[in-house]
């Protein structure tokens, strides 16, 4: 079975530093903290309204990254603005996302059925520059087939729905959510394509997540920014790490 990777995303880092708009904390110190306490790689997201993550911190973590030979997964919105930042930059992975301004956080997958017409250019031009082209995604089957037809190289699961109804003691509807994320991880590697998942996961959803055996890697943001408040982010990173490793123990068993 494949071993589970560990995106540490640290967009809320600087979603603290510009509640103030001071200059710290610093998402960069952030992610040398994550690298050094066991991610094996940094997630970023540069939104369209640079509410969170600026131009700048995608530079330092670009460098960051190359630097330590690890990793920049940078989660993007099909724009041309965007797809220009990364076609500079280069990043190691280009996650596509859909994304609406007046949204809290990114809800649902991308599209990429009706959006296929202004999404596949951009995964061709993206991979032609290097990157490594993730489609986020829910675990439908048509979006799941469609990833794979456009030439993505991997897809990314959103966990969110299974995450929020699992944390609201929805036990059945989280199951259910839980067995197309299985059904979709399955197909999604039957179609060559490498499967990742994210969105939502904390240290009680982890486990389930983690134990579909398809998956390669989950990308962990908030909780784990916010339990750093506690903990302090090695720790809870550590903690996560340990969590996600019981997990695929326990299935390989
Ligand atoms: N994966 C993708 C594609 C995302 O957009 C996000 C949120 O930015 C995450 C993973 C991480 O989600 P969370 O911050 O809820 O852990």
């Amino acid at each position: 079975m494949h071993r589970l990777r560990l995106g540490v995303n640290i967009d809320h880092v600087a979603t603290i530093r510009n509640a103030r708009g001071a200059t710290y904390p610093e998402p960069l110190r952030a992610a040398e903290l994550a690298l050094a306490a066991g991610a094996d790689g940094i997630t970023a997201h540069l939104r369209e309204d640079r509410r969170h993550i600026s131009d700048h911190d995608i530079d330092e973590l670009s460098e960051l990254c190359r630097r330590r030979g690890k990793p920049l997964n940078f989660e993007m919105a099909v724009t041309d603005e965007m797809l220009g930042i990364a076609l500079r930059r280069r990043p190691h992975a280009a996650c596509l996302v859909p994304e609406r301004r007046e949204e809290v956080t990114t809800e649902g997958g991308l599209n990429v059925v009706a959006g296929h017409n202004h999404i596949a250019p951009a995964v061709q031009r993206l991979r032609a520059a290097g990157s490594r082209v993730s489609l986020f995604i829910e675990a439908d089957p048509a979006q799941i087939a469609c990833s794979a037809d456009i030439g993505a190289q991997v897809v990314e699961l959103h966990t969110g729905a299974y995450c929020d109804a699992a944390r609201a003691g929805e036990t059945d509807r989280a199951e259910a959510i839980l067995d197309r994320l299985r059904v979709g991880a399955a197909q999604a590697a039957a179609l060559g394509l490498e499967v990742h998942a994210g969105h939502g996961i904390d240290f009680a959803t982890v486990r389930p997540v983690a134990t579909i055996p398809e998956l390669t890697e989950l990308n962990i943001g908030h909780f784990l920014i916010g339990e750093a408040i506690f903990t302090g982010l090695a720790v809870a990173i550590q903690r996560m790490r340990a969590l996600m490793d019981a997990a695929r123990a326990e299935v390989a068993a």
